[in-house]
């Protein structure tokens, strides 16, 4: 019997060949933030994903968090993503670019001295690696003052027209994970008194004027976002409203009619931080695609997809240490375990050397 993973994806919007997503990984190989050529290799060998999200690649200086993340906001970072989005797309790929402005995770140390911006001046607690080896706390971001605000927006517009003109089949908005987005969605890091902070519509509005802007720059076929319910991650930590604050995203989502949301699932003490049925009622609200990620096997990758929760699944651990990970799906072979130790280090090892089946 065919896997469900394996079963195309055809809608108005987008085809894809098999439902596997390779997910976003920013796995820090851009050396001062420009995509590389062992780049290159790992995506190529990952392109028969039925689509690939990229690292978080980040949409101005002070936005990619951690040493070695890429961006979009140069000419030549663009030019480095084209022929990496070429040479996917000459094997029949398609790839999406994630944007991510990281807000109050980083330091100004790596990010030529440009220093953190936030919804509030609200420090995060923990520490990070800077690019001389040692490790300091997070320093205290700038909240951005009311009249700026649409000029982050901007930032996410013109990265996300330059992903289009570096070929890209469409953008991810990273909207989850503690990163600026979600840190003004999350009252643990926005205390705002205008109209960015407070209410439910209030803390929601950034997230939905980016996404207008985007999705009106290079098309709501072209837009996706990821996000992170009930997470608790950089000191974000859950609140009351948090439910009726996702709800609320999902219609005003559904209202812009974009491609697909992307749930970022993590199992937390063997639970998954985002239960069946808030998949259920995301599913009520928003028409389009859903797609989840986060402690998925095989298995219950397909298990999930039969049961007509979400119609895609990202793989994230699992693409690293099976570049091949599709045709192992298909002819039913053994997986590869990952080695935790090279995620973020420099160099190709634990990035481009993990074999396909048939090298072994
Ligand atoms: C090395 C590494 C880097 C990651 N970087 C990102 C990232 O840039 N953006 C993002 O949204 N998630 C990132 N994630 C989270 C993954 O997209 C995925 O949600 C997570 O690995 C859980 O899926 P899995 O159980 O299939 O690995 C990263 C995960 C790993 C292991």
């Amino acid at each position: 019997m065919t896997s469900p993973l394996l079963t195309p994806l055809e809608t108005n919007l987008i085809s894809l060949t098999n439902r596997v997503v390779m997910a976003p990984m920013n796995r820090r190989r851009a050396v001062n933030g420009i995509p590389t050529e062992s780049m290159i290799t790992y995506y190529v060998q990952r392109a028969d994903a039925g689509l690939i999200t990229t690292d978080n690649t980040a949409i101005s200086a002070n936005s990619g968090a951690y040493l070695h993340t890429p961006g979009i906001y140069t000419s030549e970072q663009k030019l480095a993503w084209k022929k990496i989005v070429d040479a996917v797309h000459d094997r029949g790929g398609k790839i999406f670019i994630q944007l991510v402005h990281s807000g109050r995770v980083g330091h100004s140390a790596i990010q030529d001295g440009a220093p953190l911006v936030a919804p509030s001046a609200i420090r995060v607690s923990e520490n990070i690696r800077l690019p001389d080896g040692t490790h300091r706390q997070m320093e205290m971001p700038i909240a951005i003052p009311t009249a700026e605000i649409p000029l982050w927006i901007e930032k996410f517009v013109q990265a996300s027209a330059n992903a289009m003109e570096a070929g890209f089949d469409g953008v991810e908005i990273h909207a989850a994970h503690g990163f600026l987005i979600d840190q003004f969605i999350n009252p643990w890091s926005n205390s705002r008194t205008d109209r960015y902070g407070g209410s439910t519509e209030n803390r929601i509005r950034f997230l939905v004027e980016v996404m207008q802007a985007v999705s009106a720059e290079i098309g709501r076929d072209k837009t996706g976002i990821r996000l992170s319910p009930f997470r608790e991650i950089y000191d974000l930590k859950r609140y009351s409203q948090e439910l009726a604050t996702h709800q609320l995203i999902m219609d005003e989502l559904q209202k812009l009619n974009i491609l697909y949301v992307h749930f970022s699932n993590a199992m937390v003490d063997g639970r998954p931080t985002i239960p069946t049925e808030y998949l259920q009622d995301a599913r009520k609200r928003f028409k389009n695609l859903i797609m989840i990620a986060g402690g998925f096997n095989i298995a219950s990758a397909e298990k999930i997809l039969s049961s007509g929760l979400v119609d895609l699944i990202a793989m994230g651990k699992l693409y690293i240490s099976n570049p091949d990970l599709v045709e192992r799906i298909k002819y039913d072979l053994p997986l590869a375990s990952w080695d935790e130790n090279t995620f973020y280090t420099e160099g190709d090892q634990g990035y481009i050397d993990y074999p396909k089946h048939h090298e072994i």
